[in-house]
């Protein structure tokens, strides 16, 4: 990995601990990262722009409306940087992010990056404890931002608990870790397919599922931060920095993924094709009848995982498929996984409220080809799509 090719944004603001950051840029700069600096007009009471621009050996970013080109700094510092972090971060930048308050360049950036966010906050004890700050946290951790935890000691203001910024060196590992991880996918295309598909009865009316997309687009994000090039098929509304193929139906949904299957080294079908479509799609809107029963047929859509295992005979792609099942789930995934001849499979418990369809967290089963088999305990629904993809190429 070429750390010279990549930028780490770092936001700085209002707390005390903004000096220990002086230490951080010293060390980005002596292992080549390049750095550049956003600071909140109150960082500046706590470090000062000489010796941020002088460490970084780059101009140190404050105002917002200082704009000396088209494009506007809050839109070309993310289009820019590989990771954001933030740190120290205050109670009142993290609560201003997490409501998508944009009102000073720093929480503007982070209100148009859609990449990597590392958040290292700093505060007093009782701020910490504070349960507008902690729901905040939690918000931004199910939205995907990574957060290091602060450590436990004293307090700058006196007291004594949880609240100062964890170490430098944490925070320099975790986003030099971050940076390595950022390029595991670099020179692989990776297609993910997600949401119900919709399968029109008439031009108003339709037959579709639950399923919200939030996993496959999760995936999707994920191996993009992962440095591969993604194209999401999907039936839902995403909007994200990689292609996004719409489609309804399943007929469409396989000839989108026919486009890409040649150029793809990885295809995850998480989208939740119908099995069955309407025999007879009426062009005008069927009407009310004097009929008590009206009977739609119904007849059989392609088994699009089947068609792409059949397709990858010399086992050149990775195929992953989803298994949705509301019982008998390991049974039925171990079932599924040999009789579709997919590389891996992952099993997906849609009878419990807490996980699975819509929910922003998920809980599930990886079962590969060779019988082996790992559960991805309940986690943010970006988390678990992390450990599917690691434990795809590390296998
Ligand atoms: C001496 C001093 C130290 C402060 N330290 C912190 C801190 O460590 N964490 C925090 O959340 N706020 C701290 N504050 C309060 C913030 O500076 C204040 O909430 C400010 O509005 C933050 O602005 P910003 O988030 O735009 O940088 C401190 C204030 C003062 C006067």
């Amino acid at each position: 990995m070429s750390l010279q090719d990549k930028t780490v944004l770092i936001g700085i603001t209002g707390g005390i601990a903004a000096y220990k950051i002086c230490e951080l840029i010293r060390k980005f700069q002596k292992a080549g990262v390049n750095t550049k600096i956003v600071c909140t007009p109150n960082a500046l009471n706590f470090v000062t722009k000489l010796t941020l621009q002088n460490l970084s050996k780059n101009q140190v970013y404050v105002e917002e409306f200082d704009v000396k080109d088209w494009k506007p700094e809050h839109i070309s510092l993310a289009d820019e940087a590989d990771v954001m972090l933030i740190a120290p971060a205050t109670a009142n930048t993290i609560s201003k992010i997490a409501n998508g308050i944009a009102d000073n360049l720093l929480t503007s950036i982070a209100c148009a990056f859609s990449k990597k966010m590392i958040i290292a906050p700093a505060m007093n004890c009782n701020m910490w404890n504070n349960q507008s700050v902690a729901e905040n946290i939690s918000k931004l951790k199910s939205r995907g931002v990574e957060f290091l935890e602060p450590d436990t000691g004293f307090l700058a203001c006196g007291y004594t608990g949880k609240g100062r910024l964890c170490s430098i060196d944490k925070i320099y590992n975790t986003v030099l870790e971050f940076l390595e991880y950022s390029q595991k996918l670099a020179g692989k295309k990776v297609v993910v397919t997600s949401g119900g598909t919709i399968e029109e009865i008439d031009p108003v009316r339709y037959i579709s599922n639950y399923s919200s997309g939030k996993m496959g687009f999760a995936i999707a994000k994920t191996a993009y931060n992962m440095g591969a090039e993604v194209v999401l098929i999907t039936t839902k509304n995403f909007g994200a920095p990689f292609k996004i193929v719409n489609v309804k139906s399943a007929i469409q949904m396989q000839n989108a993924l026919d486009d890409e299957f040649e150029t793809s080294d990885i295809i995850i079908m998480a989208a939740a094709v119908a099995d069955y479509r309407v025999k007879n799609y009426s062009a005008q809107k069927l009407k009310k009848t004097s009929d008590e029963e009206l009977v739609l047929e119904l007849v059989k859509n392609p088994d699009i995982l089947q068609e792409l295992c059949n397709k990858n005979q010399n086992k050149e792609k990775i195929i992953v498929g989803f298994c949705a099942e509301s019982e008998n789930l390991l049974e039925n995934a171990k079932e599924k996984i040999i009789k579709k001849g997919c590389d891996y499979l992952i099993a997906n418990d849609i009878s419990r409220k807490d996980i699975g369809f819509s929910s922003e967290d998920n809980e599930v089963t990886i079962l590969d080809k060779n019988g082996g088999m790992k559960h991805l305990d309940k986690n943010s629904k970006s988390i678990i799509s992390r450990q599917i993809l690691e434990y795809i190429i590390h296998e």
